[in-house]
């Protein structure tokens, strides 16, 4: 596979879970790949395990001298950058608005807001300047909880719907140079945490789902992997087989859209 042969893409996040798997896949279509990662052990396991493909940074994407310093480790050790995919990210376990106290909601309005919007924010413009110089692209993660209630509280919605707004003004504000899109997951297993104003640091999102309980809800029922998010983003950083989308949000929800006010099991036997 070589559907991304000599591109080069710097990924927030990528030390686990579906980051992790966007590195995999795009080193494996022939792309090499810079990561800003929080986790000092998942930067280690990454240079370790992709030790010619693979420059891994630890730092914080709340951090704009983090972000710069792992742009210019991807432009040192690769010599441009074609991509950046906004990715790190943080949930709030459904932390809901009358559940949670106002003292916490305050702390992890904060927390969660500075890692999912503000790292994106800082990201693409760490990153923007080689990417209007090779004429690239930028893809941010989105969430199910863009477009619809329910997969988080309103802190973790909010942030969703915050970064559809980066999109949007980020594809305009860049274009003709740059295409600013995202993909939109539904739910899956990864190490996705909480903010440590919650005290949900090492709360993971599957210590409160099952698999069970995802696959029921999804129209396609199936209960996805990260893996299974990746081919979106392919397809947008490719050059080839994205010349014409910019301002895109793909829905890669297995169907949470088209649930309609019909219970998905109760629905045609096919
Ligand atoms: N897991 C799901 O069900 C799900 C569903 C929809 C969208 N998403 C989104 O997918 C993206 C990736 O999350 P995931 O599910 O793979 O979780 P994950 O925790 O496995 O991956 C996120 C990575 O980001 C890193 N990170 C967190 N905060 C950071 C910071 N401040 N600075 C640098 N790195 C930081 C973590 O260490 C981790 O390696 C997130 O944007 C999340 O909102 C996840």
């Amino acid at each position: 596979m070589s559907r991304l042969k000599d591109q080069v893409v710097f990924i927030t996040g990528g030390g686990s879970g579906l980051g992790l798997a966007i590195v995999e896949r795009f080193v494996s279509e022939g792309a090499r790949v810079g990561v800003l990662e929080r986790s000092a052990d998942k930067t280690a396991r990454l240079i370790e395990g992709f030790p010619d493909a693979v420059v891994a940074v630890t730092g914080d994407v709340r951090s704009y001298e983090d972000n710069e310093r792992a742009v210019n480790a991807t432009l040192e050790r690769f010599g441009k950058l074609d991509v950046f995919i906004g990715n790190a990210g943080i949930w709030d376990h459904g932390a809901s608005l009358l559940g949670t106290s106002p003292k916490r909601l305050d702390a992890g309005y904060s927390e969660i807001f500075d890692v999912n919007v503000k790292g994106y924010l800082l990201g693409a413009r760490a990153a923007a300047p080689a990417l209007v110089q090779s004429q690239g692209a930028i893809i941010f993660t989105l969430s199910n909880s863009a477009f619809y209630p329910g997969g988080g509280g309103p802190i973790y919605t909010a942030t969703k719907h915050a970064a559809v707004g980066l999109v949007r003004q980020l594809a305009y504000e860049l274009a003709p140079k740059v295409r600013v899109n995202a993909v939109a997951p539904s739910g899956m297993a990864s190490d996705l945490r909480g903010p440590v104003a919650l005290g949900q640091e090492n709360a993971r999102i599957m210590d409160s789902r099952s698999p069970e309980s995802i696959r029921a809800i999804l129209p396609l029922q199936f209960f996805p992997s990260p893996e299974d998010f990746v081919g979106p983003y392919v397809m947008l950083a490719s050059r080839a087989d994205n010349r014409t989308l910019s301002g895109v949000m793909i829905n890669a929800d297995c169907g949470l859209g088209i649930r309609g006010i019909r219970y998905v099991a109760g629905g045609l036997d096919l």
